[in-house]
């Protein structure tokens, strides 16, 4: 199924070309911001935020005030008719109704694409359950490459909750597409990098290894990303509590790390950096944040601007054949097509990544 505008699912959707044209387009905003401030005037950004939020939603609103434009949405669903029962679909189909573009963070994998299939205007996914985050990445992208110079050749530390963490998943698929890069994933065997993840990182010619050990993988980085255990993808709170506090960065780790390492976390942080390596120059994350507000920018004048048409489901329906995966929005809102690509006994759910393996 093709839509008719262009949407921001996936950052895989769209060519490198693309995403390296938007960093661009970020770096020239914040050299000349005054430049752009009348860029959309006239245009209407929707938010539709079904999971809180901080950054993502308030960068995403200033960046298109500083555009010229102006915003309408809801930054908690109880207070529109989402409680009273209205499906992921009617919402999307009247918000984008009212909007030029719309920004959709759901706490269900797979609902930015599923939101996308009806939508009357572009669509971006502000994160999608624990499974990506695409513009929380060029962001990402921005702050490497205006700190690092540089988005190959690094050792790119990733640590903490990597299973849930839909930020990691994104940077990994994208970072993995620019030239060795080499991943070192730390984690708890409970929470590791999910296997689908590792695979493209390989298929796109990188390099990865697992360690339990923040203290020996620090030495070799070039950028620690810092994550925060996800307590709210967590089945229980006795799952959580037992993660909780394995990964706390200290100044006095950060004396292992080279003199040019950067540290960036997507933020919120919980513990997982005490408060004291903030005065180190290395820690970039609050900077990081800021890099964001330009990149989307750069990013909602791209999408109003674009006349490009986006694939959404290119796989098959096959029937009696439901994702496996109960966080996906297949599972949740049963009018959507269950579309899965994939040949043989394979089939990988197009809304969430899941792996389903068809018996004969
Ligand atoms: N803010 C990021 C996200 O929404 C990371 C986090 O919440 O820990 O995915
Ligand atoms: N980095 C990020 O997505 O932050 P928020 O959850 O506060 O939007």
């Amino acid at each position: 199924m093709t839509s008719q505008f262009p949407h921001l699912i996936d950052l895989n959707d769209h060519p490198v070309t693309w995403w390296n044209g938007l960093l661009s387009l970020g770096q020239e905003i914040m050299q000349n911001p005054m430049l752009y401030a009348n860029s959309c005037r006239g245009k209407i950004m929707g938010t539709l935020f079904y999971e809180p939020s901080t950054r993502t939603q308030m960068s995403f609103q200033t960046a298109m005030l500083r555009l010229g434009g102006t915003i309408i949405g809801f930054d908690n669903p109880q207070t529109s008719s989402v409680a009273k029962g209205e499906n992921l679909k009617d919402t999307t189909k009247i918000v984008s109704g009212y909007s030029d573009v719309l920004v959709i963070r759901h706490p269900t994998v797979g609902a930015a694409k599923a939101a996308a299939l009806t939508a009357e205007c572009p669509v971006i996914n502000a994160g999608d359950g624990g499974h990506l985050h695409p513009t929380q990445t060029l962001t990402d992208l921005l702050t490497l490459k205006c700190e690092k110079g540089t988005l190959s050749g690094l050792t790119i530390g990733l640590c903490g909750d990597l299973l849930n963490g839909r930020t990691v998943h994104s940077l990994c698929k994208a970072m993995s597409c620019y030239p060795n890069n080499h991943f070192i994933m730390i984690s708890t065997k409970e929470l590791a990098m999910p296997h689908y993840i590792k695979s493209i990182i390989h298929a796109n010619g990188c390099t990865y290894e697992e360690t339990f050990s923040l203290e020996e993988a620090i030495p070799k980085l070039d950028m620690l990303y810092m994550t925060r255990i996800q307590r709210e993808r967590f089945a229980s709170d006795e799952e959580y509590f037992a993660q909780k506090d394995t990964y706390i960065l200290t100044p006095q780790k950060m004396k292992l790390a080279k003199k040019d390492m950067i540290v960036l976390h997507p933020l919120p942080r919980v513990d997982e950096i005490e408060i004291a390596v903030d005065d180190d120059p290395r820690a970039l994350y609050f900077k990081q944040a800021k890099y964001g507000m330009y990149v989307r920018m750069a990013l909602i004048l791209t999408m109003l601007q674009s006349t490009a048409t986006t694939e959404l489901l290119s796989g098959t329906v096959h029937k009696g054949v439901c994702c496996p995966n109960p966080k996906c929005i297949t599972n949740q809102e049963y009018y959507l097509p269950k579309s899965f690509t994939g040949t043989g006994t394979t089939l990988v759910c197009e809304y969430c990544d899941e792996r389903l393996l068809l018996e004969h």
